[in-house]
C-alpha cells in the first residue's frame, strides 16, 4: 500500500491559504487534512464547511476532513456537500459509531473513525470491517505543534494487527506531532497515512522542504 502524506492546513497561513495549498500540492502532498473543531469536543473553534468549499475550489487533492466535534452526525451532510472526500469522526463523540459510518458512506464519502490517546483500541473492533480509515491520535486533539505522545507506537501496532486480522485494507492514519523522526516510528508500527501540520507549513525552509524531507524518510 502506498504511504500517504496528508497536509494539515491548521498550520497554514490563512491569509495565503490558496497559495499554501498549491505549494503543498506541488511538493507532493497526497491529501489535504482539514481540522474541524467546535469549541465543545475540544476547546478551540477552527473551520467549517465554508473553508472546505474554498479548498475544493483551489485544489484537486482529496479533502480529508477530521471532525473534532460533538454530535458529528449533524454535520456529515454539510461537509459532504462542501466537497469532503473522507470524513473522520471521533469515536468518543458519538455512541453510534456504526450508524455514523453508514451515514458517511450514504453521502458518497470514505469514512474514518478516530480515537484519542486515552481511548483503548478495542472500541474499534466492531466497526473495523466497515471503515475506510482508522485514525490513531498521537496527541490530544485541539492544537497544532504538540509533541508525539511516547508509547503510541504500541497502540498503532495493535490496531495494525486488528486490521490485518480481518484483512482490512483501511488506511491506518496517525495525527499529531508527526515530523521526520516520529513518522518513522509510526510507519514501523504499521501506519500507512501520516498527517502533518507544523512540520510542513512551519518548516523553516518552507513547505516544499517540509514535504520532501518527510517523503525521503518514507522512502518513496
Ligand atoms: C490536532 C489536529 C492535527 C494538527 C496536527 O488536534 O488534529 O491535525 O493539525 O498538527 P501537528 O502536525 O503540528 O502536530
Ligand atoms: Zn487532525
Amino acid at each position: 500500500m502506498r504511504l500517504l502524506l496528508s497536509a494539515s492546513i491548521l498550520s497554514a497561513d490563512f491569509s495565503h491559504l490558496a497559495d499554501h495549498i498549491h505549494q503543498a500540492e506541488e511538493a507532493g502532498a497526497d491529501w489535504l487534512h482539514i481540522d474541524v473543531m467546535d469549541g465543545h469536543f475540544v476547546p478551540p473553534i477552527t473551520m467549517g464547511p465554508l473553508v472546505v468549499e474554498a479548498c475544493k475550489r483551489v485544489t484537486r487533492l482529496p479533502l480529508d476532513v477530521h471532525l473534532m466535534v460533538t454530535h458529528p452526525e449533524r454535520h456529515f451532510e454539510s461537509f459532504a456537500r462542501a466537497g469532503a472526500s473522507i470524513i473522520t469522526f471521533q469515536q468518543e463523540a458519538t455512541p453510534h459509531a456504526h450508524r455514523a459510518v453508514d451515514a458517511i458512506h450514504q453521502l458518497g464519502c470514505k469514512a474514518g473513525i478516530a480515537i484519542n490517546p486515552a481511548t483503548p483500541e478495542n472500541v474499534l473492533l466492531y466497526v473495523l470491517q466497515q471503515v475506510d480509515l482508522v485514525l490513531v491520535m498521537t496527541v490530544n486533539p485541539g492544537y497544532a505543534a504538540q509533541s508525539f505522545i511516547a508509547g503510541m507506537e504500541g497502540k498503532i501496532s495493535r490496531v495494525r494487527q486488528h486490521l490485518d486480522s480481518v484483512n482490512s485494507t483501511a488506511w491506518l492514519q496517525v495525527d499529531g506531532g508527526i515530523n521526520t523522526e516520529t513518522i518513522s516510528l509510526a510507519r514501523h508500527a504499521g501506519a500507512t497515512n501520516f498527517v502533518a501540520g507544523s512540520a510542513i507549513f512551519s518548516h523553516p525552509q518552507g513547505i516544499k522542504d517540509g514535504i520532501t524531507s518527510m517523503r525521503s524518510v518514507l522512502g518513496d
